[in-house]
């Protein structure tokens, strides 16, 4: 490569994770040492050994650090409105997590200037970029009217292309004695005012949301629109959702707490990625999702945080890759793979969560020597550096 094209070099990275299996050592992670990354203008030109690297003007030293792909969140609930501290607290005094609580967050959205949606959702969006998330996905589900559903898709809009319509989050309060008729909305007028501004639609696939009919006539009227599928799935009971999942070859099934082998087995012989929420089990205290059970038998893993007021009020990626590791089996590997390339399989991606010729430059510098400090120092915030398609942002 001539130095002329040369944009930044990024040098002296003691532990580069790429994704790619056919450099370094040869795992999934594809590990450099003594790794140096090249940037020209969005994309990642060229990875290899620092000492190859080519001469420029333009250096960055990493200072023996450990550089990974930007997190991939691929599981949001960022346009929102309102404060659940007092369902919150009620909880971690033994109360039950339920859905009704969405409807407190309809409330407040509903209520909220978009000025106020928009503000809100920057700063999670800053939050989640300074512990290193440079992909999120984020969705509707907490305005249930035409108006307010389209209003929030609009805004996601701006700050993201992996725009989610979920206008079946749970029924609207408006038509709770009638979940036929918001259905009908859902599928109808709300649909087509929605899916000019959104990639995919999901659904909330649980009892006191929709069952696996009302849930497959809604995504399959998506697919019609051109929306693709993703489904929240097995969340706090079985159920259909993960089958159904499998069945629309949905991009991914959330949750995936509560499954039978047969939902195991659907999913590994399947294009769809299960995405496990760990934010969501520890806010609620319920069981943590097996991901040993779901790798053991194939499946490919993603990890995200579902922030969101209501289950899981966390931003960070690093705290989930944590939890992932302490207590649903993955080793640290699988982990901080699961939250950058499993979360670009989750949306379908080969431009992010790898860090190689073509992938957007999005990378994200750790102040440790390996990204296995991201589970071994839980809650110490060891992201350093971000840059995001090229730009140093951190
Ligand atoms: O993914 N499960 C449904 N939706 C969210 C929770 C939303 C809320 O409680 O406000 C979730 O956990
Ligand atoms: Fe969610």
């Amino acid at each position: 490569m001539s130095s002329s094209t040369v944009s930044t070099v990024v040098t002296n990275i003691a532990t580069l994770v790429t994704n790619d299996p056919s450099l370094g050592d040869g795992s999934p992670l594809g590990v450099v040492r003594d790794a140096a990354v090249v940037i020209e203008g969005d994309r990642v030109v060229w990875t290899g050994e620092s000492s190859k690297a080519p001469a420029t003007d333009n250096r960055v030293d990493a200072g023996g650090r450990a550089m990974l792909p930007g997190f991939v969140d691929s599981h949001s609930h960022l346009v929102f409105a309102g404060d659940r501290t007092e369902e919150f607290n009620a909880r971690m005094s033994g109360r039950a997590y339920s859905a009704g609580g969405i409807r407190t967050t309809v409330a407040a959205t509903r209520a909220a200037s978009d000025e106020d949606l928009e503000r809100n959702l920057t700063r999670y969006l800053d939050e989640a970029l300074r512990q290193g998330t440079t992909t999120f996905e984020t969705k509707s589900g907490y305005g249930l009217t035409v108006a307010d559903e389209a209003r929030a898709l609009r805004i996601a809009a701006r700050h993201t292309d992996e725009v989610t319509y979920l206008g079946a989050h749970i029924v609207s309060p408006d038509l709770a004695d009638d979940p036929a008729a918001y259905v009908a909305l859902v599928t109808g007028e709300m649909l087509d005012a929605c899916a000019p501004y959104a990639r995919w639609i999901d659904v909330f696939c649980e009892k006191g949301a929709f069952d696996g009919d009302q849930a497959r006539a809604i995504l399959t009227a998506g697919k019609a629109k051109g929306l693709h599928p993703r489904v929240h799935a097995n969340q706090l009971s079985y159920g259909p959702g993960v089958q159904l999942a499998v069945e629309l070859d949905a991009a991914s099934a959330d949750h995936c707490t509560h499954l039978t082998d047969a939902d195991v087995d659907a999913l590994a012989h399947s294009r769809t990625v299960a995405t496990l929420l760990p934010g969501a089990e520890f806010s609620t205290r319920a069981q943590w999702p097996d991901a040993r059970r779901l790798l053991d038998a194939g499946v490919t893993v993603a990890l995200s945080t579902d922030c969101n007021p209501g289950s899981s009020f966390t931003s960070s990626v690093p705290f989930c890759i944590a939890l992932a590791v302490r207590d649903m089996g993955m080793t640290p590997d699988e982990a901080v793979w699961s939250a950058t390339a499993g979360g670009a399989a989750a949306l379908r991606r080969d431009d992010v969560g790898r860090i190689g010729p073509g992938a957007y430059a999005d990378l994200t510098l750790l102040d440790a020597p390996s990204h296995v400090h991201l589970a071994y120092r839980p809650g110490v915030p060891l992201v350093s550096g971000v840059w995001r398609r090229g730009a140093r942002v951190l």
